[in-house]
């Protein structure tokens, strides 16, 4: 029994346990990926969320622990630190308009979590996104490497949705790439998405690519707009689960994820979606794409809008 009684299984804290964080941990323990630290301010819900998801663990057969708490004690030496908590969007409302108010929630979070998981990589979801993840990368004090944000590999996947329905092929012979913020001038990028290798540009006519790149861009929205009260929560846990599998598996997946930049596409001091390779210290590489001198001007464009906001939130909040 030696073996069973030392193994330590990885451990995620989600904090926030809403829509996204609640589904990405059931996620998480159906996959047998890791034990789950579910924490909320809210006291009752994340304590009801773990025993509910727990009592399925016998249906669906997984045997990972779901603990809920309010304490961050209880989350301490976890391997990855994900932050959900935050306001959602309102019908009409942008990403930054929950600037302030995300702030306020995401550093403090983020500072009570560093201190019981100091090794921990941390994953900010909590919108907007690229201004987030840079505050929580400060609050931190990591390595940039260890501090990241979801949102690429949901904006990519959403383009891969649309390219797939347009061409009626499943969408896992589609690969899309979206690279920028996770805002309005976030960039789909048409000659890096392919069908089993062929170029969209190929497929489609410019029209068709240009209305599904903008589809992409107002994907969060449009489904706040359905759904009237909350956000996506599917495609958005499904997104966070591929970043920590890549990592706890040590897999060096190429995902799209918001990085800190040093120049790379000319641009510096900023996080912002570019592709990266993810493994278990985090983001171990930044791959640089050739892009056009067209999509690298609006990937310019959307770096600028995010400093310009990052900007204004580190001289108000640190
Ligand atoms: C969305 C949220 C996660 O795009 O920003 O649905």
């Amino acid at each position: 029994m030696d073996s069973v009684s030392t193994y330590r299984a990885c451990r995620v804290a989600i904090i926030g346990s809403g829509s996204v964080g609640s589904t990405l941990a059931q996620r998480i323990a159906e996959k047998n990926l890791a034990d789950v630290l579910l924490l909320d301010v809210v006291e009752g819900r994340p304590q009801g969320l773990a025993l509910d998801l727990l009592e399925a663990s016998g249906l669906v057969g997984h045997h990972r622990q779901i603990v809920g708490t309010n304490d961050y004690a209880e989350t301490a030496d976890s391997d990855i630190v994900v932050i959900t908590a935050g306001l959602p969007r309102k019908p009409g409302m942008s990403r930054d308009d929950l600037l302030q108010v995300n702030g306020k929630i995401v550093l403090d979070v983020v500072r009570q979590a560093i201190a019981h998981s100091p090794q921990a990589r941390f994953i900010v979801v909590t919108n907007p996104l690229d201004v987030m993840v840079y505050l929580a990368w400060k609050a931190t004090g990591l390595p940039s490497q260890q501090v990241m944000g979801m949102a690429g590999v949901l904006d990519s996947a959403r383009f891969q949705t649309f390219i797939a329905m347009a061409l009626k092929v499943p969408p896992q012979d589609v690969s899309a790439m979206v690279l920028g913020g996770h805002g309005d001038l976030m960039v789909p990028l048409p000659q890096y998405s392919t069908v089993c290798g062929i170029p969209v540009t190929e497929l489609l006519d410019q029209a068709t690519i240009d209305r599904l790149c903008d589809r992409t861009r107002n994907g969060g929205a449009e489904i706040v707009g359905l759904l009237q009260k909350g956000g996506a929560y599917s495609a958005p846990s499904a997104a966070i689960y591929k970043m920590v599998e890549a990592i706890l598996l040590n897999q060096s997946r190429i995902l799209p994820a918001s990085a800190y930049l040093r120049g790379q596409y000319g641009l510096e001091d900023l996080y912002l979606g570019v592709p990266c390779r993810l493994g278990w210290t985090g983001i171990e590489e930044i791959l640089e794409l050739r892009l056009t001198d067209a999509e690298q001007a609006l990937l310019q464009d959307s770096g600028d809008f995010v400093k310009v906001r990052t900007e204004q939130v580190l001289k108000q909040m640190l």
